[in-house]
């Protein structure tokens, strides 16, 4: 007898001449790996069929859902305050959220897949045309867009060190070299991205304010960076977190004059719609036209349309909670200083910090019903990354942080 995933049974017998023969484990194991083989050779697995290079894709690791971490730990979700994301603790205006609603009303049929209205809502607002805008599932997929355009085999893409990961994974899906540049003091040095630029560079990516560290680059700085880059290259400046500087840079100058220019912005943050998924570039209306093609026809939602037209008009909310993120940066920065906490001057709506250990903090505060985002993935594994909130919510994550803190010096 001998043992198998079934129980005891009979050791099979093969026969040799007149000899019956027991199958020895050699055979077996020989027997197995010929099996494997002619399996892999006509029954492939999936990740046999898939480009290689979705095998070597990382995998994006988002901030942790409120109701994971009430199930993990068994705490109430109510007292759990998340600020892993950069959401707006303060939510989206009551305008947008009408609009949205009230788009429901309509909700079985496609939505208008050229954003119509919401283009003329951008165009008003940013003094541009209606056809120098493309609108995206979040920002994200607009990102997305520009790496199916731009970026192939070997296709080399300059951007910042520890920069927002999703460059990164954009260019590895289409199989191109993310060329990363070292920061200097946690900003981007953009005239060490200009040099990085070779014949084989498609795209340089900046996000000013940058996610995650929350530092930005000057006017001056971008400008001059734009200006050293050479014909064949594309400059994003991704704009996820502008609305909250008192004096962004401005490129709609520079994409009228011709110059190989592109913009991305964000309804997640200061708009407060992140659930919805909406978000727009603007560029110059030709390349507009041809990220386009490679856009899904229905991309963006019908809610998350009305929505964003709503919220765009709504610039008394958008002040408002400008403000109250200027009030929580500075609750953090000036507690900081004299706690002898090591912080990066932020510039967005989140404030990233020297913990010594990002992991550690993460799970500490977690057990405290604070959730923040550990920088580990963005090889900043001293650091956590935590968003602005309420006035209470920060309370709570600073009386956690410094709990933390604390213990690991005691
Ligand atoms: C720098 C930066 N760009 C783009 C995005 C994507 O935003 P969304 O896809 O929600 O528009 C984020 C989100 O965190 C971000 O931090």
């Amino acid at each position: 007898m001998h043992h198998s995933l079934f129980g005891e049974v009979a050791r099979p017998r093969i026969r040799w001449g007149g000899t019956v023969l027991f199958r020895s484990g050699l055979l077996e194991a020989l027997e197995s790996l010929l099996v494997f083989a002619f399996r892999k050779k006509i029954m492939p697995t999936y990740a046999d069929l898939v480009k290689p290079e979705l095998l070597l894709q990382p995998v994006y690791q988002p901030g942790k859902p409120i109701e994971y971490v009430a199930r993990e730990l068994g705490l109430d979700p109510s007292t759990i305050v998340k600020l892993a994301s950069n959401e707006n603790p303060l939510g989206a205006s009551p305008k947008a959220i009408a609009a949205g609603k009230a788009a429901m009303d309509s909700i079985q049929l496609y939505p208008d897949g050229g954003c119509y209205d919401l283009k003329q809502s951008l165009a008003k607002s940013l003094e541009l045309d209606p056809e120098q805008f493309i609108i995206g599932n979040g920002s994200n997929e607009v990102l997305e867009l520009l790496g199916h355009a731009f970026v192939g085999e070997g296709d080399e893409v300059v951007m910042g060190q520890g920069a927002f990961i999703v460059y990164k994974l954009v260019t590895l899906l289409f199989g191109g070299v993310p060329v990363e540049v070292p920061t200097v003091d946690h900003r981007h040095d953009l005239l060490g991205m200009a040099a990085a630029v070779t014949d084989r560079t498609k795209l340089v990516f900046l996000a000013s304010p940058d996610n995650p560290s929350g530092s930005s680059n000057t006017k001056e700085e971008v400008l001059e960076l734009i200006e050293a880059l050479p014909e064949h290259v594309v400059f994003v400046l991704d704009e996820a977190y502008s609305e909250y500087l008192d004096d962004p840079v401005d490129l709609r100058g520079l994409i009228a004059k011709g110059s190989k220019v592109f913009c991305t912005r964000t309804f997640s943050k200061i708009y407060g719609l992140a659930g919805l998924r909406i978000g727009y570039g603007y560029g110059d209306p030709e390349l507009v036209s041809l990220l386009n093609r490679a856009r899904e026809p229905f991309n963006a939602n019908a809610v998350a349309q009305a929505a964003a037209i709503a919220a765009l008009e709504d610039r008394s909310f958008v002040e408002k909670c400008r403000g109250e993120n200027a009030d929580g940066v500075s609750f953090f920065e000036e507690r900081f200083e004299p706690l002898g906490i090591e912080y990066i001057k932020t510039y967005a709506n989140f404030v990233t910090i020297n913990v010594g250990n990002g992991v550690a903090a993460f799970e500490a505060m977690q057990d405290d019903g604070v959730i923040v985002r550990p920088l580990a993935p963005y090889g900043m594994g001293e650091w956590v990354r935590v968003s602005i909130g309420t006035k209470v919510e920060n309370a709570r994550a600073l009386a956690s942080l410094t709990s933390f803190l604390n213990k690991r010096s005691g």
